[in-house]
């Protein structure tokens, strides 16, 4: 057993980071400034989008996509149930119903379920990119353009992700219908595959849209508003929308800078010790290890192993203790949303609404997984899970 604790997940800052950081602390410009502008620039060339807007969080982004689509109260959002609060959350704020929907064996929604919830009232489906590995987004994308519905992509977790080779947030060849524009979003916090400590980006080739949603994040206030400190600036603006405050920071983009240009590099790390774990537990029936599709790239944000809870005689609570015990952080992604006593008591839901995402909470554990490790690290994990499980097999 190893002799220190090793967590579910770490950042991975070096010293890039920190110079860049410090650099603008020195230079007194620590809000939205030049950095935010050259990070919200690489990215958008990074993606392959027409427009990237910063923002202090994913779910920032999120909301401020949906309120720029006009959603609000009487409307649907289509939701899987698998996916942090935060998806879900921004629907109810808007006053609209968050339609919680199935998720297939792979965690990610199905095309089938997102039809089934399709109403009068539907305006936008909020595919959950789960883990890092892209959605059925042909499918998506069909139904997107059969019934004119906007897509906002939850892409918190696949920053660097590809379908059919095309990057995750890029502009979809599969969509030609303008009337269902695609927005994402993307999540820098610091579990995440990038970190700017917390920050968030939305990318989207709809030029109107952009413009409101950059508008949005920053009190509605007429565009580089934020330059009205500077020589090159002017204290006039106008408030054209009733925005929030949502605006990404330089020392945050500072980080996002070094860490864009690492990303692939961490991506790779991911990948190689998500093939390590996939043949470490290919042996065993308890283990049942992610699964892939060969047309889309999984990033590997969580790694993600259900239990055969048949084949053990301990549940996934006890599972996740044993690690513990071993000195072998991990975590659960996610407890279904239609759980939750908020939605349960506001929206109705009850046990039994999304069989698969409820049988597959049962079972899930997320291991460590971050670039920071270690082969040693890995080899501890992959110890400490046959361990339990040789102890508790039926
Ligand atoms: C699926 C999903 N969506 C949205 C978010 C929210 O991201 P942020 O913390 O950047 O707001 C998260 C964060 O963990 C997430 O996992």
């Amino acid at each position: 057993m190893r002799d220190t604790f090793l967590p579910f997940s770490l950042p991975t800052i070096g010293e890039e980071e920190i110079a860049e950081v410090t650099d603008s602390l020195r230079s007194g410009w620590v809000t939205t400034g030049p950095k935010t502008k050259r990070f919200e620039e690489q990215f958008r060339e990074y993606i392959g989008a027409r427009h990237a807007i910063a923002v202090n969080s994913c779910t920032a982004g999120l909301h401020i996509a949906l309120t720029a689509l006009g959603i609000g109260a009487g409307d649907e959002v289509i939701v899987p149930t698998l996916t942090f609060c935060s998806t879900a959350n921004v629907v109810v704020h808007l006053g609209a119903r968050p339609v919680l929907v199935d998720v297939g064996e792979d965690f990610n929604v199905t095309p089938e379920a997102i039809e089934q919830a399709i109403t009068p009232r539907t305006k936008a489906i909020m595919p959950v990119h789960y883990g890092g590995q892209p959605c059925d987004l042909k499918a998506i994308y069909a139904l997107a353009t059969r019934y004119h519905l906007p897509v906002v992509e939850d892409a918190a977790h696949a920053v660097g992700a590809a379908y059919k080779g095309r990057r995750i947030g890029s502009p979809a060849p599969l969509l030609p219908c303008s009337s269902a524009p695609l927005l994402t979003a993307f999540s820098f916090y610091p579990t995440k595959n990038m970190t700017t400590g917390e920050g968030g980006m939305i990318t989207t080739a709809d030029d109107e849209l952009a413009e409101r949603m950059r508008l949005l994040s920053l009190h509605g206030m007429s565009r580089d508003a934020w330059k009205r400190y500077t020589s090159a600036g002017s204290w006039y603006y106008e408030v054209v929308l009733p925005g929030y405050k949502d605006n990404m920071t330089d020392i945050q983009a500072a980080l996002g800078i070094h860490q864009l240009r690492k990303l692939d590099g961490f991506i790779g790390t991911r990948q190689r010790y998500a093939r390590l774990y996939d043949q470490a537990f290919a042996d065993l029936p308890e283990i049942e290890t992610p699964i892939t599709h060969p047309d889309r790239s999984h990033i590997y944000h969580i790694y993600v192993i259900r239990l055969n809870l048949e084949r053990l005689t301990i549940d996934r609570a006890q599972f996740i203790e044993e690690l513990k015990a071993l000195n072998i952080g991990s975590s659960v992604h996610f407890i279904p949303v239609h759980l939750h006593p908020f939605y349960r008591e506001t929206f109705g839901y009850r046990l039994g609404d999304c069989p698969v995402a409820e049988r597959l909470y049962a079972q899930i554990i997320s291991l460590p997984l971050f670039p920071g490790m270690t082969n040693h690290d890995v080899q501890d994990v992959i110890d400490a899970v046959r361990k339990v499980v040789s102890a508790h097999r039926r």
